[in-house]
């Protein structure tokens, strides 16, 4: 697959970090998740987190939301420490959107009343919710499927309604959880797309992971390895697949990239 950020950004002058993990580890019943972690994701950039399956991908967004809480280490979100902070504050006060895995949207409704749904809950003022609205559909192309219900559309387009639900409040940062998972080629080449948009067009900071390294090393400006616990490699696509750490953890000698 060709690479959709053919004009990577090399640089980020005047960085600021806008989530930062600082010697993070966490368990669950004893069991060591995430051991030590140490990374960095600056303003304006697209990070992708690259691991197997099971290696704690999911629970970095969970402690960044505030579902779960480490056992040590610091979180920090626009260089304030939140490690305590609630759920509700931190998707509010840093405007953290974030898009799961799996679901988050309503089956059973059409996908303008599934906007609409939670427009009514992140928009409090009601003038302002159908222009988000009707904003966000255009953006995404959604006019023609607004009337049919979301357990109806695909998988692709599915997901670009929870994107586009996750938008709604206007975050600055946006967590996507394996998005381009169980998807055809081209939807994947479509998804990289939105996302390269979103960082370009709405300056938005966005924090994706998968554990296929392919469709995510195409769309992203750093990514890192995690594997057994530790962030094992950490830089530019091009650099990170000649790193020897992340050959070794991850890709394997006969790894390609282009
Ligand atoms: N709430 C939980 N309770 C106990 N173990 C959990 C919980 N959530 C995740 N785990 C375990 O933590 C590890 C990391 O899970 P996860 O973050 O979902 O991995 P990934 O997203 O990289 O596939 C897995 O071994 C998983 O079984
Ligand atoms: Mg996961």
């Amino acid at each position: 697959m060709a690479i959709i950020k053919k004009f990577r950004i090399k640089s980020f002058k005047n960085v600021n970090s806008v989530i930062e993990f600082e010697n993070v580890s966490l368990s669950y019943g004893g069991r060591l998740i995430l051991d030590n972690i140490n990374f960095k994701i600056n303003e304006g950039q697209i990070f992708g987190m690259l691991g197997p399956n099971g290696v704690g991908k999911s629970t970095i967004f969970n402690l960044i939301t505030g579902l779960v809480k480490p056992k040590s280490g610091k979180i920090k979100i626009q260089s304030e420490e939140v490690t305590q902070y609630p759920i509700y504050l931190r998707t509010k006060k840093f405007k953290v959107g974030y898009v799961p895995q799996y679901g988050g949207y309503f089956n059973d409704l059409t996908l303008y009343e599934n906007l609409k749904a939670i427009s009514e809950i992140v928009i409090p003022n009601k003038n302002l919710r159908d222009e988000r609205i009707n904003f966000l559909i255009s953006k995404f192309e959604l006019d023609n499927l607004k009337d049919i219900k979301a357990k109806f559309l695909s998988g692709g387009q599915k997901k670009k309604l929870v994107i586009a639900l996750s938008l709604l409040s206007d975050p600055k940062v946006l967590l996507l959880d394996e998005c381009f998972a169980a998807l055809d080629v081209l939807t994947i080449k479509m998804l990289q797309e939105t996302i390269v948009k979103l960082q370009q067009e709405n300056k938005i900071t966005i924090c994706i992971c998968d554990h296929q390294a392919r469709d995510l090393l195409a769309c992203v400006d750093m990514a890192m390895i995690l594997s057994n616990g530790k962030v094992v490699a950490q830089d530019s696509p091009s650099n990170l697949v000649k790193d020897i750490n992340a050959k070794n953890a991850y890709f394997g000698e006969s790894f390609k990239f282009n």
